[in-house]
């Protein structure tokens, strides 16, 4: 099935309650995302960049508001149907990486393999790991690995079940200039030659001016939405 939008972000709002209190963190945000596009999402600190990113992906519900990801409406589904969605179609690449810390980097990435009952795992898993030039780190656990190591295992296991559409969050950010031009590299070449639709949420402005489309949330609302020369 191809759909034109694999994303479309209907008034969705997010709030939670504290102290008696609501914090709206997300205001009634509207955008469709092209089927196979690049797209940046950037803003300041704390304007709610990672929860859009959460809700966008199934990983969270929102308050109000729909989101529809490869024409499935996630707002109907329970949270096991939410977690095949994402087994499905999502690849997420996380702030602070979530890797299994009792598991080695192969088995890391062999998780989402293993997850989807696929065949050829471990060598697939080796194959993606040499991809992010971890070829020889493959047995250590994540407290062995640098931050940038552990961040590039957390790409390999996005890789891994061959998204249609891939978040990440700040993906180069803990990243020096080489292995974070590696990574764009990565990125950018899976979005070219598999078609996936790319999100990337970044302070990296150069980054940003990569893809074909920047979205800007301040505070909670997305202020603006612009085509780049990409
Ligand atoms: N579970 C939560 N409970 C209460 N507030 C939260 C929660 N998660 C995030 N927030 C708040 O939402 C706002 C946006 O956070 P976040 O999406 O992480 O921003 P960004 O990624 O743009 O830095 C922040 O003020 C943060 O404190
Ligand atoms: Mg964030």
């Amino acid at each position: 099935m191809l759909v034109e939008n694999i994303l479309e972000i209907t008034d969705l709002s997010k709030s939670y309650q504290s102290a008696g209190k609501t914090l709206t963190v997300l205001d009634n945000i509207n955008f469709l995302i092209p089927t196979g596009s690049a797209n940046a999402i950037v803003g300041p600190s704390g304007s709610g960049k990672t929860t859009l990113l959460g809700l966008c992906a199934g990983l969270d519900r929102s308050s109000s508001g729909s989101v529809v990801l490869n024409g499935i409406n996630l707002n109907t589904l329970s949270e096991d149907k939410r977690a095949q969605v994402r087994n499905q179609f999502v690849g997420f690449i996380f702030q602070n990486f979530q890797l299994l810390p009792t598991l080695t980097a192969l088995e890391n990435v062999m998780v989402p393999l293993e997850l989807r009952g696929e065949r050829n795992i471990k060598a697939r898993a080796l194959d993606l790991l040499d991809k992010v030039g971890l070829a020889t780190r493959s047995h250590h656990y994540p407290t062995q690995l640098s931050g940038g190591e552990q961040q590039r295992v957390s790409i390999a296991r996005a890789f891994s079940n061959q998204p249609k559409i891939l978040f990440a969050d700040e993906p180069t950010g803990n990243l020096d200039a080489e292995t974070g031009e590696r990574v764009q590299k990565l990125l950018f070449d899976l979005n070219h030659d598999a078609g996936t639709t790319l999100i990337l949420v970044t302070h990296d402005l150069e980054l940003a001016g990569k893809t074909q489309r920047i979205l800007k949330i301040k505070g909670g609302k997305l202020v603006s939405d612009e085509k780049t020369l990409a």
